[in-house]
């Protein structure tokens, strides 16, 4: 990557994403499934930008979505209908409606309330509403608690005894059609045991309901695949589909994956400029034009991406905390970093962003979005432009002072 021309054509913080990069994570996930019908749905939230979804898609991928808003992402950028499911605890009539409307592949039910309420919908519009129910198997992930999924304690899916009395309603009912069965255990998962306990108790559900007559077609097992932001040992593909795979034995359902991270994670790059160094005491600061509005994933998670300078050859470094201008603590992007001394105008780069990097972004303290960058072909081309201040106001109807300013 040209950092430093792309920091003059335009301008920083900019995030930047290898579209070669994302194609190898979807061709060895894809690849190893290759024996059986899988489908792999892109999970939209990791990162929601149109050419991001549209390149996933013209490779095969569909999207898994969360909002309605996603799954309007994903027909924009050309999905097919067919490739898109709707997950979420707390979906909306009017979300329900338009996904029934749009005759996307099927909504993925979180709670009996739901269920209810999608036959509700599709009993009004006269649809039928193809369905999942998203198994929670209280198994640890062993990852960050804010990330995890699959434990009782948290708000996702329904535990094995209610998800098989809301198949059994939903076989019954004229407006559902039961499809699919999911779980998703969490995110930035390195171990693969969870996966193993979760999918065999997703799958003897599956064997349950089969035996009951009702014959689900998609075997949904989440996303979660943990990729390296420093030294973590992670998931081989490979393993990760024979760890679902071993559990299904002859059953001839598509299985359907839903990484995030694991497909845009490691593409991705926040180039930002020094604007000051400072020490209060000892302590070294590294003040940039990146913030937590950013990137929050260090002050949200306290996750870890490496740092770097750009072309500074100086051998000596020291200890710097590397923090935006926003008026919180928790605003860094990196703590202990080792760093040369750094000027007005040097270019550092943030590495491992393209999850969760710019779907968090906000507009705290009154802050643009920056631009996205795509290197695709050997070219750089904008994907999304630097928001203006124009943008951040421009929902505020109701300001009389406007004229004033
Ligand atoms: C239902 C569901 N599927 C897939 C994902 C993607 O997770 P990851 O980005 O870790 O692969 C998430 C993330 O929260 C999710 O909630």
């Amino acid at each position: 990557m040209d950092f430093e021309s792309l920091a003059l054509e335009y301008k920083t913080p900019l995030y930047i994403y290898d579209f070669e990069h994302i194609k190898e994570q979807f061709e060895s996930i894809k690849d190893a499934f290759r024996a059986r019908k899988s489908l792999i749905c892109y999970a939209v939230k990791a990162n929601s930008n149109l050419s991001i979804l549209r390149y996933l898609g013209k490779l095969g991928a569909g999207c898994d979505c969360v909002s309605v808003g996603e799954v309007k992402r994903a027909l924009i950028a050309g999905i097919s209908k067919y490739k898109i499911i709707f997950s979420g605890v707390g979906k909306e009539d009017n979300e329900i409606a338009y996904a029934l409307r749009q005759n996307i592949l099927m909504l993925n039910v979180e709670s009996e309330e739901e269920l209810k309420r999608v036959e509700a919908v599709a009993k009004y519009m006269e649809i039928k509403a193809r369905i999942s129910v998203r198994i929670n198997p209280d198994v640890d992930a062993k990852t960050h608690p804010y990330i995890s999924t699959g434990l009782k304690q948290n708000k996702f899916g329904v535990d094995v005894d209610t998800a098989k009395k809301l198949y059994i309603y939903a076989k019954s009912s004229e407006w559902l059609e039961p499809i699919g069965i999911h779980c998703h255990i969490g995110s930035q998962i390195l171990d693969i045991e969870p996966y193993k306990e979760a999918t065999k108790i997703t799958a003897e559900l599956l064997k349950n309901l089969k035996a009951l007559d009702i014959d689900l077609k998609f075997f949904d097992v989440g996303g979660g695949i943990g990729i390296r932001y420093k030294d973590e040992i992670t998931i081989e593909p490979y393993d990760f589909a024979q760890a679902v795979l071993a559990n299904l034995g002859e059953s001839d359902v598509t299985v359907v994956c839903e990484p995030g991270r694991f497909l845009v994670g490691n593409s991705g790059y926040l180039l930002t400029k020094v604007l000051y160094e400072k020490k209060n005491g000892n302590k070294r600061f590294v003040i940039v034009d990146a913030a937590m509005n950013d990137l929050i994933r260090p002050g949200f998670y306290n996750a870890y991406h490496e740092i770097e300078a750009i072309n500074k050859d100086e051998q000596k470094t020291s200890k710097a905390d590397v923090v935006g201008a926003i008026c919180e603590s928790s605003d860094f992007l990196g703590k202990n970093v080792s760093l040369p001394r750094l000027n007005h105008g040097d270019l550092l780069v943030v590495k491992s962003v393209g999850a969760y990097g710019f779907s968090m972004s906000s507009n705290y303290n009154t802050r643009a979005r920056c631009a996205e960058v795509a290197f695709a072909e050997n070219k750089y081309r904008l994907i999304r432009k630097r928001e203006t201040f124009e943008d951040l106001i421009g929902c505020e109807t109701e300001c009389l002072v406007r004229g004033n300013l």
